[in-house]
């Protein structure tokens, strides 16, 4: 079977955050089970510099609208991945993020540059592209990749279609104005359609005309059919209810592996923590932390308020007095930035704060912290909990989305099974509660070892939960069949 998985990230050409993460590598999980897998990524620079240094050429050139498009054919660094890149240097040659610029302020013109990459993925699902290549299935990621069940909706004998939601928070609105300006048929300008509140919205796209829609954890797919979590986009997921499921993302197994991780000085594994301790010390050095034997919270993500960076910095006076160290690594809005520098020149001795992106430090802080905090809102998935549970250092997660799914709390599950703590109210106080019920268990050394223990026991990667996009793409395409 052949896949195209049409996304904006993929790690590590092009990340923001964990959409590029699952775009590496379940695709990669896909192949091992004989999928012929093909990944449809913009042209980033980052992106075109690999294909160039790698010998790749240009496949073919054609026009659309006003725009000349090439691809690139390339492998995804270190697997054996088809990657294709939409070369089109006016809309994806440019410096900051994939969706922003170094301002911080989305690109000008988002709507143009990803109408054109979804016309470029239904060109090739349809087998137009000039490519002796084309897809059963095609699997689009995020509002980015929202238009391309739209362009295939009356194309005969199109391949079939599945619309992953990361996060129904990023929605890709734009004014009616653009909407006329990409030329969509008028009839799409409807609220079952393309329409959301009077605006153009590409995610419903996906969500309307797609023939599945998964998301990434179950607890997330049922959240988002309530009003709470549905970014009033829950009617139209509990209208399409029967065609959405929910499929727990995996890891990359390989990349998080404390007894290999190149970023790590010192290795260890569930049956020899020793060394976990050893990494600690290197951290506790590395950040100008005394080096006293935790207890160690650690920080990584994005600061934005779905990651309840507000709760975080209301509750850490207090951990501090207690003794508490901190590492923190993220980069985000303003706002946050400011009052967590302020708090880190308050107590210089036991919290550090890295604002930015740092992939290595982001591996040493996963291995060197006790606990690791997750007190998001709302989480889709959620990588970095399973990162922890890995690396034995232990999740302290606001019982949402894929992290109620993935941690299990003493109180709840029993030492036996736990693996974690969990909070349910939303509020500072609730995670204050649930810090302080895992520094409880910290001071008992065996209660602790079984926590780190039964989070590295369980198989976190995509060796299983590949087979459920398996049976997905499989059903998809027996209905087409028909
Ligand atoms: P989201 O996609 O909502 O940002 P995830 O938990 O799914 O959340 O994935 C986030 C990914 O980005 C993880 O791989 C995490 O380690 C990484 N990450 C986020 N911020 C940083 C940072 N400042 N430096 C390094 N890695 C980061
Ligand atoms: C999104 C979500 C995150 C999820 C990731 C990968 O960015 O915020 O929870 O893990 O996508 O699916």
């Amino acid at each position: 079977t052949r896949v195209l998985f049409a996304t904006s990230e993929v790690y590590p050409l092009v990340k923001t955050g964990g959409l590029a993460d699952v775009s590496a590598s379940l695709p990669e999980a896909l192949c091992r089970l004989n999928y012929d897998v093909h990944i449809l990524l913009p042209g980033y620079p980052a992106a075109i510099k690999t294909a160039r240094e790698a010998g790749c050429r240009r496949k073919c050139r054609f026009r659309i609208g006003q725009y000349e498009v090439s691809l690139w054919r390339t492998q995804l660094p270190g697997t054996a991945v088809t990657l294709w890149l939409v070369d089109c240097p006016p809309l994806f040659e440019r410096p900051g993020n994939p969706y922003q610029n170094e301002k911080g302020q989305d690109w000008w013109d988002n709507a143009h540059r990803f109408e054109l990459f979804a016309r470029v993925g239904a060109m090739m699902a349809m087998g137009e592209a000039g490519l002796n290549w084309r897809p059963d299935v095609v699997h689009c990621n995020d509002w980015q990749a929202g238009l391309i069940p739209v362009f295939l909706e009356h194309c005969p004998n199109r391949p079939g279609t599945v619309f992953t939601i990361h996060n129904l928070a990023y929605q890709g609105l734009f004014s009616h104005e653009t909407f006329r300006a990409l030329g969509l048929p008028d009839s799409l300008w409807h609220w079952e359609q393309l329409e959301f509140h009077g605006q153009l919205s590409f995610i419903k796209g996906g969500l309307v005309f797609s023939d599945r829609i998964t998301t990434v954890s179950p607890g997330y797919a049922r959240e988002i059919q309530t009003p709470e979590f549905g970014n009033g986009l829950d009617g139209v997921l509990r209208y399409r209810q029967s065609r959405l499921t929910g499929i727990l993302n995996g890891i990359d197994a390989e990349v998080w592996d404390p007894e290999t991780d190149p970023q790590l000085t010192f290795h260890y594994g569930p049956d020899h923590l020793e060394n976990k301790a050893r990494c600690q010390a290197h951290l506790q050095r590395e950040l100008g932390l005394e080096v006293n034997g935790g207890p160690l919270l650690g920080f990584i993500g994005r600061l934005v308020e779905q990651k309840g960076v507000d709760w975080l910095i209301a509750v850490m006076p207090e951990l501090l007095k207690r003794g508490c160290q901190f590492a923190l690594l993220g980069s985000g809005e303003a706002g946050y930035h400011e009052e967590l520098i302020k708090l880190a020149r308050q107590w210089p001795d036991q919290m550090s704060l890295t604002l930015g992106y740092d992939e290595g430090l982001s591996h040493r802080i996963t291995a060197g912290c006790d606990l690791f905090l997750m007190p998001s809102r709302f989480e889709p998935c959620g990588l970095n909990q399973m990162y922890s549970l890995r690396y034995g250092t232990v999740p302290v997660v606001h019982a949402v989305g894929g992290l109620s799914d993935t941690v299990q709390d003493p109180e709840e599950a029993g030492l036996i099974r736990a693996n974690g703590f969990c909070f349910s109210e939303a509020s500072a106080q609730a995670l204050l509660g649930a810090v302080t019920r895992a520094l409880g268990y910290f001071r008992s050394r065996k209660q602790w070892r079984r926590l780190q223990e039964n989070g590295m026991a369980a198989d976190y990667s995509w060796k299983q939960r590949a087979h459920d996009y398996s049976d997905l793409y499989q059903s998809i395409l027996k209905e087409r069949e028909i």
